[in-house]
């Protein structure tokens, strides 16, 4: 592919001050007369603020490295992480299309992508908010297909979610990041054959996609409000000891975007505790543990709450699911993220049969 800098192009560019600030942490990383070493960083610096990379900030970040300008040149075009033309002002999305993700349906995902953004590549849609683009493997094979939009990826799509990713980001949500098939990361699709002792005492979600929920990220333009965390070695603008984390004062994101919850479920707020046993019938408790997401700590803590068994948790009805939801010690919206009850109803169909 032909990489040339874009026709048309701004007048100026400024990092904001919060970034200059980070920028120029950066190129004090490195040795008097090494300077040059932080031109990767700082050029994507200047894109996560702009968007894409004009030449304005090419010039710019040459003067602050003092490089020649053709230098800067011959690492912007050379890398294909550096846009070279004006992406969409919601968010680019990348969609991977080497071979795991091209066998699992990249081309779908292409497809959506010039049906709901535009018949080319690199092109905006007609509203300015979308553009994408086909890139090579990003090493997330095992969740195939993916696409990469904004800072995290989004995982194990199908057409149908990615059109509903695109939408919901069109419309200002931030849609959780990460595999969209409710696998928790790469684990087999029919939930985890070892290491479950692990699995209950997890956070909702990956910690990649727990940071974007956290933080209310993925496609927000960067602004320098992460300064502080991301040179922590600066205090006052002069190079300083690394203070140690609890020293380090994070800045809150300014416009947190919203996250979408993955399924919004109406339950009644407070619940209904559902009626539990004093001990398994017959001294027989079942295997709680074949309900995926359950695993030996949310075992015992069912029990303890007096459910045995299949048959009681596939009878939960949405106000005893909120109950039963709201008093999982730590697993707080298990029953209802990882779908309890129907799981719940198919093992005990099994049971009879
Ligand atoms: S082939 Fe798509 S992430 Fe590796």
């Amino acid at each position: 592919m032909l990489r040339r800098l874009h026709k048309d192009q701004p007048d100026h560019f400024a990092f904001a001050d919060a970034n200059l600030a980070w920028a120029e942490a950066q190129i004090k990383k490195y040795p008097e007369g090494r300077q040059a070493s932080a031109i990767i960083p700082l050029l994507w610096r200047a894109q996560e603020q702009e968007g894409w990379l004009t030449r304005p900030a090419m010039e710019a970040v040459a003067a602050m490295l003092d490089m020649a300008y053709i230098r800067v040149l011959e690492v912007a075009t050379f890398y294909f992480m550096f846009q070279l033309q004006p992406v969409g002002s919601v968010a680019h999305i990348q969609v991977c299309g080497t071979t795991s993700c091209m066998i699992c349906g990249a081309e779908d995902l292409i497809g959506v992508c010039k049906e709901k953004i535009a018949k080319h590549a690199h092109d905006l849609s007609a509203d300015g908010k979308f553009s994408w683009e086909e890139v090579e493997c990003l090493g997330a094979c095992a969740n195939a297909p993916m696409a990469q939009i904004g800072k995290d990826y989004y995982e194990d799509l199908t057409a149908e979610r990615l059109g509903e990713i695109i939408d919901e980001m069109a419309a200002g949500k931030v849609p959780v990041p990460g595999p969209q098939n409710r696998r928790y990361a790469a684990e087999p699709s029919g939930g985890l054959t070892s290491l479950k002792e692990h699995e209950s005492g997890r956070a909702k979600y990956n910690a990649s996609a727990q940071a974007a929920v956290d933080i209310g990220d993925t496609i927000k333009r960067i602004d320098g409000t992460e300064v502080a965390l991301l040179t922590p070695w600066i205090h006052d603008g002069e190079v300083a000891t690394k203070p140690r984390p609890a020293e380090v004062t994070p800045i809150a994101p300014t416009e947190p975007a919203p996250v979408a919850e993955p399924e919004p479920v109406a339950v009644a707020a407070e619940g209904t505790k559902p009626e539990g046993l004093s001990e398994a019938r017959d001294g027989n408790a079942d295997d709680l543990k074949r309900i995926k997401g359950v695993g030996p700590k949310l075992e015992k803590l069912l029990n303890s709450l007096g459910f045995f068994h299949f048959d009681q948790v596939a009878n939960w009805s949405a106000e005893e699911i909120a109950w039963v939801d709201d008093n999982l010690e730590g697993f707080k919206g298990r029953v209802t993220r990882d779908e309890w009850v129907a799981q719940a109803k198919v093992l005990t169909n099994e049971a009879d049969t």
